[in-house]
């Protein structure tokens, strides 16, 4: 799912129950629309799409890469600048599905735990900013982000 945020209710419940979906939305209010209940509190921007569709299996992935740079930091298994992305869920089934489509496209997986254990990637913290160089941000080549790397950006911002 890669839509603004704000257009969430549009997507269709029932045709996806009992299906993976995976969550790629950063809640950036500034650029891409406010959300009433997101910003009175009611829910966190992370559990907003499993939410809106519970019964289908929710897996958080791709919010913490931009779409040019997982274009060409993927790599062959096994190679020393193979990155990692965190993907978070509270289907083991569901994880391993999104590990594999991952996996294909040149990328390992950090499963960083439940759904609600993507706050630690969520917009804004270290991990969610890791493949962008800070002076060139969204125009400089990406950086590729080890798993080790990951794993210290994301115990940064949480528990282990
Ligand atoms: N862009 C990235 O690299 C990137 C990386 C990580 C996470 N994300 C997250 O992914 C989400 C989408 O970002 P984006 O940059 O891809 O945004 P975007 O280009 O503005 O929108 C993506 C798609 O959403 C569709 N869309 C817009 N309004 C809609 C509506 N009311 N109902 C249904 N579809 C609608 C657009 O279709 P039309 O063109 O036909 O209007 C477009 O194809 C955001 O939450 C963002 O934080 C993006």
């Amino acid at each position: 799912m890669t839509i603004p945020v704000r257009a969430y209710r549009q997507v269709p419940a029932e045709p996806l129950r009992g299906k993976v979906v995976i969550d790629t939305l950063n809640y950036d209010p500034a650029r891409l629309g406010h959300v009433p209940e997101i910003d009175a509190g009611n829910t966190p921007p992370h559990l907003l799409l499993q939410t809106h569709l519970p019964g289908s299996h929710v897996v958080k992935a791709f919010s913490s890469i931009f779409h040019r740079h997982l274009a060409t930091l993927g790599r062959p298994e096994g190679a020393p600048d193979r990155s990692t992305l965190p993907i978070a869920g509270d289907s083991d089934d569901a994880k391993r599905a999104v590990a594999t489509l991952i996996d294909s496209l040149g990328y390992d997986t950090h499963d960083v735990g439940p759904l609600a254990e993507s706050r630690r990637f969520a917009p804004g913290t270290p991990a969610q900013l890791a493949h962008l160089d800070p002076d060139g941000m969204f125009a400089a080549p990406g950086r590729p982000v080890t798993a080790a790397h990951l794993i210290t950006l994301l115990t940064a911002h949480g528990a282990s």
